[in-house]
């Protein structure tokens, strides 16, 4: 794993959201950690597990990504950490969150649970960050039909993190930390190494899919598609596209069920967005007047069906119902 994903130590876990919360554990993060609300509710939910109150911040209209731009303005002497997230795989500005984490003495979390295999310039965008996180669900373009991952740099946070994940023991007789049990197990290892061999072509069937979509997509009025980022070796673990309703003559909303009623199903991902659910809509950061972009977004975003077995009669399935 560690060298198909380029990265120099990895601890396998049971699923995506164990590995966000033991990181905080094994980092000790308290207080107040800057992320965004752009994201699948794990993300979040990780710090409030850790007694942790997140602080939102805006995201990047054009990536879906924490606006470093945002970043300082938000950062209170509670702060201790940022976890942004590479959202459809998309990478981060890393340099700009990094020189802001250096300048304040924060760490930095990456949820990078859909970016397996995400390079920038031939180097993992997992190695950024003091850590990242995996998801191996069913629903990623690499599974272990539950599991994750932590890449770290150094083996001491390496043995940390396997201690954490194993109630702590270090040994048959030691424990060394209050751990939990979130260990990958041999079943799922299993299956993950024979998946392994393939994902590499899985990639490429996606990306062909996603080439099609594009191709077919790019001229129809109201639809924005995303197109592929210079130096990024890109996953195509999600193909989003964008409805603007008075150009497209429905809203999303009216395109998502039209699509279910075809029998295709896409998603609202990520719709709605973690800062209206009870949990955390009572935050100051929560408003919506704090994060524009971030409803502009999940209002009007739908994820195609994307999988590398798509047909070029699924794709046209699919592109029959969006395009009039
Ligand atoms: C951005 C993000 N973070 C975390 C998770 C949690 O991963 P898991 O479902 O494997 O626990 C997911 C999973 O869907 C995700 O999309």
């Amino acid at each position: 794993m560690c060298e198909y994903l380029k990265v120099p130590y990895i601890s396998l876990f049971t699923n995506g959201t164990l590995p966000l919360i033991t990181s905080l554990q094994a980092l000790r993060i308290t207080g107040e950690v800057i992320t965004t609300p752009y994201s699948f509710v794990a993300t979040t939910h990780s710090l409030w597990w850790n007694g942790i109150k997140p602080v939102f911040v805006d995201i990047d209209p054009k990536t879906g990504n924490l606006d470093p731009n945002r970043i300082e303005a938000a950062i209170t002497p509670q702060t201790t950490a940022i976890m942004p997230v590479h959202v459809y795989g998309c990478p981060c500005r890393t340099k700009e969150i990094q020189d802001i984490a250096d300048k304040y003495g924060l760490k930095v979390i990456y949820d990078a649970a859909h970016a397996f295999g995400v390079e920038v310039d031939g180097k993992s965008i997992l190695n950024e960050g003091d850590v990242a996180t995996l998801s191996f669900h069913a629903t990623k373009v690499y599974n272990t039909i539950e599991g994750g991952a932590l890449v770290m740099h150094d083996a001491k946070m390496k043995q940390r993190i396997d201690y954490l994940k194993n109630f702590g023991f270090a040994n048959e007789v030691e424990v060394v930390a209050p751990g939990i049990n979130s260990k990958m197990d041999e079943i799922r290892s299993a299956y993950g190494l024979i998946n392994l061999k393939q994902v590499n072509q899985s990639i490429e069937a996606r990306h062909q899919v996603a080439i099609q979509y594009r191709e077919a997509l790019k001229d129809v009025p109201g639809i924005t598609v995303w197109n592929d980022i210079p130096g990024v070796r890109h996953n195509y673990s999600y193909f989003p596209i964008f409805v603007d309703e008075k150009a497209y003559g429905i809203s999303r909303d009216e395109l998502y069920f039209k699509m279910r009623d075809h029998q295709v199903w896409g998603r609202r991902y990520f719709y709605p967005l973690i800062s209206t659910f009870s949990t955390y809509r009572g935050l100051e950061s929560a408003r919506p007047d704090n994060l524009p972009n971030a409803y502009r977004m999940a209002s009007t975003v739908i994820c195609l069906p994307m999988h590398h077995e798509l047909t070029r009669d699924d794709i046209q399935r699919v592109l029959d119902v969006i395009i009039r």
